[in-house]
């Protein structure tokens, strides 16, 4: 199995069109020490000609003009992208759909509360229900989307997307509105969880069958789009547990050390993006990864 980052930001990516925080604009200034990221999206594949996709990020177009992978063999119409799956419908996550609308054959994965909102959304009619199906998984139910490609969807805790935010907001719900992916092929196995408000003993459990992990790594600290001036919501708020501090992903996940652990979905104003600074150290030191556009990974 393979996997491909396509894009290792979170919403907004780096730079952020509207964004001159400390990354972004070291980002904006072309410093060598921050990498520009797009929005979070993996491609995985068992054969290495037909890709599944992980999310299909608003930045898709631009992922795949910088893949080879993805892009079509010999002539007429054809994509190696044969699926793509949801985690959930947050903007970052599912705009992507729209890039995909020129007649190309492929299927949509994902749980049915998650294929039931792209339904209520007649913008994403465009990409045809007619050569596009839409295929719904109940979680827990293994299933294959690519020959040799064999997926479960689980339940982690997550709310509503921003979108669809209204009244007294749950922000850690367990349900098929966010889910986490295990990608198994030729018997190794990766946990995908972009999104994730904290760990739940069921997520130990399908961390620790696994070679590889690609967990939320949106904020380094709960508080930092405050405190940066960047933002009104702690990580927490948006669904999203931070990398450091009490009940932070390093803490809690510390346990994994032996497996390839890699943070994606990092937002902007998360330091772990510049190299160097003491924060990306404090991250490699406890044994982690962190994504950048184009990673490749055979877990
Ligand atoms: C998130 O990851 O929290 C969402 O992508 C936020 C958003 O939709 O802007
Ligand atoms: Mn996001
Ligand atoms: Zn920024």
């Amino acid at each position: 199995m393979k996997a491909l980052v396509l894009g290792s930001g979170a919403g907004g990516g780096v730079p952020q069109w509207n964004c001159g925080c400390r990354v972004c604009r070291m980002a904006w200034d072309g410093d060598a020490r921050v990498k520009p990221r797009t929005q979070s999206s993996l491609a995985v594949s068992a054969d290495g000609e037909s890709w599944l996709l992980l999310n299909a990020s608003i930045d898709l177009r631009q992922q795949v003009l910088a893949t080879p992978a993805l892009q079509p063999k010999g002539e007429g119409r054809h994509s190696p992208i044969a699926a793509a799956l949801l985690t959930n419908t947050d903007v970052d996550h599912a705009a992507g759909l729209l890039a995909l609308r020129e007649r190309q054959p492929f299927t949509l994965w994902g749980t049915q509360s998650t294929l039931d909102t792209i339904g209520a959304n007649r913008i994403f009619d465009v990409v045809g229900r007619d050569i596009v199906p839409r295929r719904a998984v109940k979680l827990g139910e293994p299933f294959e989307p690519l020959a040799g490609l064999r997926l479960e969807l689980f339940a982690v805790p997550g709310k509503a997307p921003l979108w669809l935010e209204e009244g007294e907001v749950k922000t850690d719900q367990i349900g098929e509105g966010t889910v986490g992916v295990v990608v198994e092929a030729g018997g190794r196995k990766l946990v995908y969880a972009p999104g994730c408000a904290h760990v739940t003993g069921d997520l130990k459990t399908r961390i620790a069958e696994a070679h590889a992990l690609f967990f939320d790594g949106t904020l380094f600290s709960d508080d930092e789009m405050i405190a940066n001036g960047l933002g009104d919501k702690t990580g927490r708020r948006m669904g999203h547990m931070p990398v450091s501090g009490p009940g932070g992903s390093l803490e809690e996940l510390s346990a994994y050390a032996h497996m390839r652990r890699i943070l994606i979905h990092i937002n902007n104003s998360n330091p772990i993006l510049i190299e160097g600074s003491p924060e990306e150290a404090k991250v490699k030191a406890a044994g982690w990864d962190i994504a950048f556009d184009g990673m490749e990974v055979t877990p």
